[in-house]
């Protein structure tokens, strides 16, 4: 019985041609591909700045030490509880203090918390859009106010969204700036890999000279602490086939999504879906399920953290009581998520709604 795997490759021919042109050219770590690569997303996505970095994990470490770098003195970033601990861990990483707030229902960040939390030290708001859904609300208030929004679409590249104030565009066009991952189980794959979008100038500056050591030019004069966050000219290679089939990626997989909800009478949406959630009504029945997905070859995980709990942050900040994070909680005690990307046949999207159908 062949596993059903949670992430796919499609490598179209271009890309085989590319990289052996990347090859041959010597290149491997800077060149043409990683500029190409800029260009190509800065089209996409309609920014006019686009910096290619190593992963998303780079990309939300960079962007929060740039802003960092705008204003002292402010340390404080508020982030949802539920959600994939690199996103909480950049924060570390970046030398701030994460701020937690419980999510909705639908896994996304609950602003009135967010809004209640912030303070004359907060950074920024930073929300993740998860699952490939848009996390700010249509009449989002996180919009109105002087604090920044950085946006974590690590998990929802090509996907849009609509805010009243705003209408409609990319994820990661909302607030100030926007990350994103390519890493295998994301719409597109170069390996690892991960992009920053932004149009403001003196933002995107920082986020270059950050990512590459914190220089200020090729004499090796540093502004800034860096880090070397740099995308490879083999892995922009790659990157540089794909970006016309992001909406093709995520047509085909919203249609998983669809087959699946009328299946199961669930009611999940994303424009970018990157996996499909199931929240069960307690961790015993959840881990059931996950041991019967096992059984039948069906690779499936624990939907997120609650990232509070966490040992690498109890370490650090102790405990919180049980009033906290009631939602965050119980999703990432009852929740799992399967694979719907868009290289599933029919028997397989078969199989999988039989075998959830079984958990219930
Ligand atoms: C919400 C979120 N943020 C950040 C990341 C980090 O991306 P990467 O794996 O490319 O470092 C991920 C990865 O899955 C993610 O889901």
């Amino acid at each position: 019985m062949k596993k059903i795997s949670l992430a796919c490759t499609n490598v179209p021919l271009k890309a085989y041609l590319n990289v052996f042109d990347c090859l041959w050219s010597g290149r491997l770590g800077r060149g043409k591909y990683v500029q190409e690569l800029e260009e190509r997303f800065a089209n996409y996505f309609g920014a006019k700045y686009v910096i290619a970095v190593s992963n998303g994990t780079i990309a939300d470490i960079v962007m929060l030490r740039a802003l960092a770098e705008m204003n002292p003195g402010r340390d404080e970033v508020i982030l949802p509880a539920l959600t994939f601990i690199a996103h909480a861990n950049a924060v570390l990483w970046a030398g701030l203090k994460p701020v937690f707030v419980d999510v909705d229902d639908d896994c996304q960040m609950n602003e009135a918390q967010a809004i209640a939390a912030a303070t004359t030290k907060t950074l920024c708001y930073f929300p993740a859009n998860l699952i490939g859904k848009q996390a700010l609300r249509a009449n989002t208030k996180l919009l109105n106010v002087s604090i920044p929004l950085l946006e974590d679409c690590c998990e929802s590249m090509g996907g849009h969204g609509f805010t009243l104030t705003r209408g409609i565009r990319a994820m990661g066009r909302f607030g100030l700036a926007g990350s994103f991952s390519m890493y295998p189980s994301h719409t597109i794959t170069t390996g690892e890999g991960g992009l920053i979008i932004t149009d403001n100038r003196e933002f995107a500056e920082k986020c270059r000279s950050i990512h590459n050591h914190g220089k200020r030019n090729e004499d090796f004069d540093f502004d800034y602490l860096g880090i070397n966050g740099k995308m490879t000219n083999l892995q922009a290679a790659i990157g540089c086939a794909l970006v016309d089939t992001i909406g093709e990626v995520n047509r085909k997989r919203r249609e998983n999504v669809a087959y699946l909800c009328k299946e199961l009478g669930e009611n999940f949406k994303a424009d970018a879906p990157h996996c499909f959630p199931v929240i069960y009504e307690n961790r015993v029945r959840r881990d059931a399920a996950l041991a019967k997905l096992a059984d039948h070859k069906i690779e499936a995980r624990k939907l997120m953290g609650c990232i509070p709990d966490e040992k690498p942050f109890t370490d650090r900040f102790g405990h919180y009581t049980n009033d906290f994070f009631p939602n965050a909680r119980r999703i990432a005690n009852c929740g799992l998520f399967v694979p719907i990307h868009q290289n599933l046949t029919e028997k397989e999207l078969f199989k999988i709604s039989y075998v959830l159908k079984l958990t219930r």
